[in-house]
């Protein structure tokens, strides 16, 4: 019998929807066990979100500050031959729950000398918050054996558009008729049990070397070529400002409203100027610049830890 534990934290559900449909070819063979567990923050994140709480959440997902989480129902000495850890992504970082479990004493003992395969199901922005993951769960002793990145593919300002309405006002379609719903379409969700196959095939092998090379092979690791370089500033960006607004004080603290304000302000409006310099500067990079521009998207597709 093959052991799978699959950890997820998702407020729409779309993230389990995903790992639902992954699970799909595991599920159906009687020699493999899957253990559900949800991550559950000590104090509940809200779901549609107001705006005041979305931003009040940016500084300490930006610095990763672990948070409380309610005890696992699953024994954390309990072994497991595999690990498929959903990732939310918050602030191009980890989602709070998922840092908050991933720094957890009982995260790390879950996670000892496990193969664990990532799945995120994020707008379009995952690689720092990929990064991150990486970086914590080698910290906890675990291998990362594989990742799945699905991203809503509507230009980046619509999907930014679309998400604001999923997030703040739980509307994720019918925008006036013209805009597509947010999120992954469901054709890629339900076309993500293909991926399911090749870790079955893993699994029953015990052989996950070669397993992100497949995952890729089949679609597994999208991303947005001309936003990478974008991304990877923005990062730099982001950490200032959550140190900026924390130096005030922690969540929820009156005193940081005014510096979180000014940066619900400077969010909408970067994007809107700097996506299309980036753009811009992106294709120009990949014209001039090709073998960089694509070992820097294969560093990316792959589960390495630079
Ligand atoms: C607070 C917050 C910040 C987010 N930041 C990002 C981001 O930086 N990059 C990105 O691609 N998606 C981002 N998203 C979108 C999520 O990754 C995810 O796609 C969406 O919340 C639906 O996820 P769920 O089904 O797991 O709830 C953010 C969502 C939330 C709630």
């Amino acid at each position: 019998m093959k052991k799978i534990l699959v950890l997820h934290y998702s407020q729409t559900g779309q993230l389990t929807r995903v790992l639902d449909s992954i699970l799909t070819p595991l599920k159906a063979d009687p020699a493999v066990s899957i253990t559900y567990e949800e991550l559950k923050p000590a104090k509940p994140f809200p779901f549609p979100w107001t705006s005041k709480e979305f931003f009040d959440a940016f500084p300490e997902s930006v610095l990763e500050k672990p948070i409380e989480m309610q005890t696992l129902k699953v024994n954390p000495s309990e072994q497991f031959d595999l690990i498929i850890l959903g990732c939310q992504v918050w602030f191009l970082s980890p989602s709070q729950p998922l840092t908050g479990f991933l720094k957890s004493k009982e995260g790390a003992q879950l996670l000892n000398g496990k193969n664990v395969i990532t799945v995120s199901a994020s707008r379009n922005m995952w690689l720092n918050a990929q990064e991150s993951v990486k970086l914590m769960l080698k910290n906890a002793g675990a291998k990362l054996a594989g990742n799945i990145a699905l991203i809503d593919r509507a230009p980046n300002l619509v999907s930014v558009a679309t998400i604001v309405g999923w997030l703040f006002y739980n509307k994720k379609e019918n925008y006036f008729g013209i805009l597509p719903p947010s999120g992954i379409s469901e054709k890629e969700i339900a076309e993500a049990s293909r991926f399911g196959t090749t870790i079955l095939e893993a699994l029953n092998k015990n052989e996950f070397q070669r397993l992100q090379e497949k995952l890729v092979a089949q679609g597994g690791v999208s991303m947005v070529k001309t936003l990478v370089n974008l991304e990877l500033r923005a990062k730099f960006i982001f950490r200032k400002w959550a140190q900026f607004i924390s130096t005030k004080g922690g969540p929820g603290d009156p005193k940081r409203r005014v510096r979180t304000k000014i940066f619900a302000w400077y969010l909408p409006i970067g994007l809107l100027v700097l996506s299309p310099i980036a753009f811009t500067l992106s294709n120009l990079i990949m014209l001039l610049m090709p073998k960089k521009a694509k070992k820097q998207r294969e560093y990316f597709e792959g589960v390495e830890l630079k």
